[in-house]
């Protein structure tokens, strides 16, 4: 499909950072495709279902709302692109120290699917920090979740961790 992109990750849950780098990717593809890895060995606090519904309320009223998708993924992120016909995978980079990880991903997925490339997208400076595993923490531990994600997904990490 042309000028769409997926948008892979755990979002567990969605954070400020990740909101961020989907408001660039819908200013940039027609269609964004938000894909939801429920097959992660990491262990999740929220649900796969329960991730979409906080990425669904979190683009609610936005403009470019209707140029993304949301699905649940399970197996290989290529064999999905496969299926959609999409050849473009979205990855955002905080810092440097991301970058060795998601070279060796981008790579393997290209090494598997030479068709597909990945496009790595910075999100604002001042969101560099944020992170979904700092955010569970700081949850777990009761501090405020305010400037880190959507007042939706700070309630939702509240009841999960009260
Ligand atoms: O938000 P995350 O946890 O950094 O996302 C990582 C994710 C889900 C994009 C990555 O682990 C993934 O693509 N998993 C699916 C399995 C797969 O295709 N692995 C091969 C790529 S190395």
């Amino acid at each position: 499909m042309k000028n769409s992109a997926i948008y892979p990750g755990s979002f567990d849950p969605l954070t400020n950072g990740h909101v961020d780098i989907l408001e660039r990717a819908a200013l940039m593809f027609d269609k964004v495709i938000v894909t939801v890895a429920v097959n992660n060995k990491k262990s999740a606090v929220f649900s796969g279902e329960e991730r979409v519904q906080l990425i669904e309320e979190a683009i609610k009223g936005k403009e470019w709302e209707e140029r993304i998708e949301i699905e649940q993924f399970t197996g290989l992120l290529i064999n999905f692109a496969r299926e959609k016909k999409v050849n473009v995978l979205l990855r955002g980079v905080r810092q440097i120290s991301d970058f060795e990880y998601e070279f060796r991903m981008a790579l393997t997925n290209r090494r598997l699917a030479p068709e597909i490339d990945t496009i790595f997208l910075m999100p604002d400076e001042q969101l560099t920090f944020i992170s979904a595993t700092i955010v569970k923490e700081i949850a777990a531990w009761g501090g405020d979740l305010s400037s880190f994600v959507p007042a939706h997904v700070a309630h939702a990490l509240r009841q999960k961790f009260s």
